[in-house]
């Protein structure tokens, strides 16, 4: 249920190395060679073309037999499983203790939730690890298990509307027994030679804390991570205490303090040296890079200020209160918009990646999605954001120039033709064609309603659903009211038809 595929992962490669190639300092605009002699994975069998723009509102996929049971899912079509219903987390607060040499961790999660139902029993999601107890207000609960799927059974039912609080101690190693992720890497927790990395889009949070692991319950953290010296640990958020034992370790204490959807959560550990700088409205930019490879990949991650500075022209204010990048030392091959904390592993920095990721803390972590099925939402418009940015430094003749050959490049390659963006499937959820056509899709928007409303539409969304989730309704709706214009038929050529619609006369 958590896997992502080969494919997603390789075109996630291909798609940022085009674009690396394109945005080179010289703005060489031409074919694109080296991209080109990408092998394509077989693509997935053709998609039946009858989707139209859904429904928004989830339904939980099982009844359960018992009402006052809460639901083992929440109801999205692509991953049924995901979270769980009858409550809503506040607060999760990770105490963990991490030995580098057994790769194994102690845990102490603490969970503060409010019941949307009356509740005899709920679910969290879980893979491995030893359960010494859960407790759910002080008193011990039972407990069974089933895969990913953790069933709590508190001592007492809880009513409808109250706060409670789940506290559960296991240990183990991350990921035992999931489902295996991107290519070498588990999608979740990762223990590599001198180092943590912490990757859980879509779903691999629950490798290593127990969570209600859904976008649609998102909830404030605080990680207090002990490891032993001379280890460095990042998270997201702020560095609000740094403790040092009499044993030899430090805990770390990070604060998360905006919501934030489970997959992007992250934990970075490893011989990190902290680069600090701060963006022109204040915001305070903390980077932590692998002290071996440095001097090699500082130098893009000294633009983030800048680029920040930008996207708050045009997106309106950033929307948390710090921001920065972790560069592993390792080849990862892809990237992760982890909220205030983007993962990346060192030989993909550059300025075109970076511009991509901080885009999406706007758009994907400030707003998160309603549904997985609205990825292109995501990864469409952080993919859209690299053009604009492209406009704001080489000016709006390089950024056509760069829209125009994407255009012509995307048709000549049928595989992803075949994608429907609006509703790729969870085999494609990050295709090549949901990043590039999910851009397509907006600059069609922008030449149909224009470039004032077009903007406007960006800054409102970014405002209108901060800390929230939106969906495609929700979009379409934004776009159409401040547009005034009919735009169903427009979203849906772009995003649920197979043939590519030409673009809109400038
Ligand atoms: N959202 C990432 C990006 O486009 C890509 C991605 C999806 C990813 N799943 C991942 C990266 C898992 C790392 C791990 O920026
Ligand atoms: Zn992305």
């Amino acid at each position: 249920m958590r896997q992502i595929s080969r494919f997603a992962s390789l075109t996630v490669l291909a798609l940022l190395s085009l674009a690396c190639f394109c945005v080179a300092p010289c703005a060489y605009i031409g074919p694109v060679a080296p991209f080109l002699s990408t092998p394509m994975p077989t693509p997935a069998p053709a998609v039946v073309v009858e989707t139209r723009i859904p429904d928004d509102t989830p339904t939980p996929a099982d009844t359960p037999e018992d009402s006052s049971y809460g639901a083992s899912g929440l109801g999205d079509s692509y991953y049924p499983l995901m979270g769980n219903g009858g409550y809503d987390v506040q607060h999760y607060d990770l105490a963990i203790v991490v030995d580098m040499e057994r790769e194994h961790i102690d845990s102490v999660a603490t969970i503060d939730a409010l019941s949307t139902q009356n509740l005899a029993r709920f679910n969290l999601d879980l893979w491995g690890f030893d359960i010494e107890s859960v407790q759910v207000d002080g008193q011990d609960a039972t407990f069974e298990r089933d895969q990913g799927e953790l069933s709590i059974t508190p001592a007492d039912s809880i009513p409808e509307g109250e706060p409670f609080t789940i506290v559960i101690i296991y240990s183990g190693k991350p990921g035992e027994g999931a489902p295996p992720g991107l290519l070498d890497l588990l999608e979740g927790w990762n223990f590599y030679e001198g180092g943590v990395l912490v990757a859980g889009e879509p779903g691999g949070a629950d490798t290593w804390f127990p969570v209600n692991n859904h976008p649609l319950d998102k909830a404030t953290y605080t990680f207090r991570v002990t490891v032993a010296e001379p280890y460095v640990v990042a998270a997201n958020g702020v560095l609000e205490e740094e403790i040092a034992n009499t044993d030899g370790t430090r805990t770390y204490v990070w604060v998360m303090d905006d919501p934030m959807a489970s997959y992007l959560s992250t934990i970075a550990i490893s011989n990190f040296e902290r680069v600090d700088s701060t963006t022109k409205s204040g915001i305070p930019i903390r980077s932590y890079l692998d002290a071996d490879i440095r001097r090699e990949v500082e130098e893009p991650t000294t633009r983030i200020p800048e680029i920040i500075d930008y996207f708050e022209t045009v997106f309106g204010p950033y929307p948390f209160d710090e921001c920065g990048v972790v560069i592993h030392e390792l080849d990862l091959g892809f990237a992760l918009e982890n909220q205030t904390l983007i993962v990346m592993g060192y030989q993909f920095v550059n300025e075109d990646v970076i511009v991509h990721e901080l885009a999406h803390q706007w758009f994907g972590n400030s707003i998160s999605l309603k549904s997985w099925q609205d990825i292109w939402l995501n990864e469409g418009f952080a993919t859209y954001a690299s053009t604009l940015w492209i406009e704001h430094t080489q000016g709006a003749q390089a950024a056509q120039a760069y829209m125009d050959m994407s255009y012509e490049y995307f048709k000549e390659i049928p595989e992803h033709a075949m994608v429907i963006i609006g509703d790729p499937g969870p085999d494609n959820l990050f295709d090549w064609a949901v990043y590039e056509r999910g851009a397509f899709t907006l600059h069609a928007l922008r030449l149909t309603v224009g470039d004032e409303a077009f903007f406007q539409i960006l800054r409102t969304y970014a405002d209108r659903y901060h800390d929230d989730n939106a969906g495609i309704v929700d979009f379409i709706a934004l776009a159409e009211e401040i547009s005034g214009q009919e735009l169903d038929d427009l979203f849906q050529a772009w995003l649920y038809e197979q043939a590519l619609p030409p673009m809109p006369e400038q």
